[in-house]
C-alpha cells in the first residue's frame, strides 16, 4: 500500500470503510471466518480497538487513537500483501463459541464439527462418553469444545507436528482444562496404543494434490501438512479407517471430517456404510461409523 490513510480517517466507521475498500480493490478471498470484505474489515477494527463484536452499535463514531491506527493499518496491509489469513495476524480465531489461539503452525478453525458438537453428537451417541480422541487437533479447537461439551470427559489431543502441539497446549491452558485434557504428539495412532475412546473426532489432512495446487493463495499460508494427505488425499483416512476400531470401546463412535470429498471417499472406500449427517449452518462431508460397522467393513 503506497499512501498510508492514517490522517485521514478517524472513526471505527472510517476505517471499516476505508478497510474494506483495500480488500475490494485487491480481491481477498474470503474463506476463513468471515464471508466478505466488510465483515473481514470489522474483524480487524474491533481488534484492533480490543472490543467485542456486541458493541458495535456504540462503536461507529468512536475515533481510534494513534497506535490502534498503527496497529490495523499494519495488519491490513500483511493482509493484503501476503495473502495471510486475518487469524494469523490477530492471533486468534473463534470456533463453537470460544476463543482459540492460532497461529501459522495450526489451521485457521471452520469446522462443521462445531455444530455437532452443539448437539451433543445426538441422536448417534448412546451415552455420555468417559473418554474422547481429538485425532489431528491442530489448534486443539475439536477437543476443547467437545470437553466443554461433556464436563465429565476426559479428553486426549493428539497431532503429529510438535508446533501444533504446542498451540494445543496454550488453549488447553487458555481455556483452564489442563486437568482433563492432554495432548500427545503422535503419528496417527502410534503413540496412544492401548488406549480405548467412547468417541473419535478427526478432521484429517484431506486436500488432494490437485485441489491443492488450485486454492486461492490464502490457504497456501496454512502448513500444507494439515491439508494435504498422499496424491489423492485419502492416505491418512485410509489408515484411520484401518485402525480405529483397535481404538473405541465396544459401543465407540468415529466422525471423520472428508468435507467436499466425501463422494470421492465413497468411492474410494465402498465397503464401508458411511453416513453423512447434514447440517444447518453450512458445510458437509463428516462422517460416523460405529466399531461395530468398521470390523464388519474390514472383514469384507
Ligand atoms: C485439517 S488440520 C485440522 C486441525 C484442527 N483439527 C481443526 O479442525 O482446525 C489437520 C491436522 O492434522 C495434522 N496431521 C497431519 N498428518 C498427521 C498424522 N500423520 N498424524 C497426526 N496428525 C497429523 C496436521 O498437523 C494438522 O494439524
Amino acid at each position: 500500500m503506497n499512501h498510508s490513510p492514517i490522517n485521514d480517517l478517524s472513526t471505527v466507521l472510517d476505517w471499516v470503510r476505508w478497510s474494506s475498500s483495500e480488500f475490494r480493490r485487491a480481491e481477498l478471498f474470503y474463506g476463513h471466518g468471515t464471508e466478505n470484505d466488510w465483515e473481514e474489515a470489522l474483524l480487524f477494527v474491533l481488534w484492533a480497538i480490543q472490543q467485542p463484536w456486541e458493541r458495535l452499535d456504540q462503536l461507529w463514531q468512536a475515533a481510534l487513537t494513534a497506535e490502534e491506527k498503527a496497529r490495523l493499518f499494519d495488519a491490513v496491509s500483511q493482509r493484503i500483501e501476503r495473502r495471510c489469513p486475518a487469524a494469523y495476524l490477530t492471533g486468534e480465531a473463534w470456533f463453537a463459541g470460544l476463543r482459540f489461539a492460532v497461529n501459522e503452525h495450526v489451521l485457521v478453525p471452520r469446522s462443521p464439527f462445531a455444530e455437532l458438537i452443539a448437539n451433543g453428537f445426538q441422536p448417534w451417541l448412546k451415552s455420555e462418553p468417559q473418554h474422547i480422541l481429538d485425532l489431528c487437533t491442530g489448534s486443539g479447537c475439536i477437543g476443547i469444545a467437545c470437553a466443554y461439551a461433556f464436563d465429565e470427559a476426559r479428553v486426549d489431543l493428539s497431532d503429529i507436528s510438535a508446533e501444533a502441539v504446542a498451540v494445543a497446549e496454550q488453549n488447553i491452558a487458555l481455556h483452564g482444562l489442563s486437568d482433563r485434557v492432554t495432548v500427545t504428539e503422535s503419528d496417527g495412532f502410534q503413540n496412544l496404543e492401548g488406549r480405548q475412546y467412547d468417541l473419535i473426532v478427526s478432521n484429517p489432512p484431506y486436500v488432494s494434490e490437485a485441489e491443492y495446487a488450485a486454492l486461492p493463495e490464502e490457504y497456501l499460508r496454512e502448513p500444507k501438512l494439515g491439508l494435504t494427505s498422499g496424491d489423492d488425499g485419502f492416505d491418512f483416512v485410509e489408515m484411520l479407517l484401518a485402525r480405529a476400531a483397535d481404538f473405541l470401546s465396544e459401543d465407540g463412535l468415529l466422525l471423520v471430517e472428508v468435507g467436499h470429498g466425501w463422494q470421492a471417499c465413497e468411492a474410494r472406500f465402498p465397503q464401508y456404510p458411511f453416513f453423512w449427517p447434514e447440517f444447518e449452518h453450512g458445510g458437509c462431508g463428516i462422517f460416523i461409523l460405529s466399531r461395530e460397522q468398521l470390523l464388519a467393513a474390514s472383514q469384507r
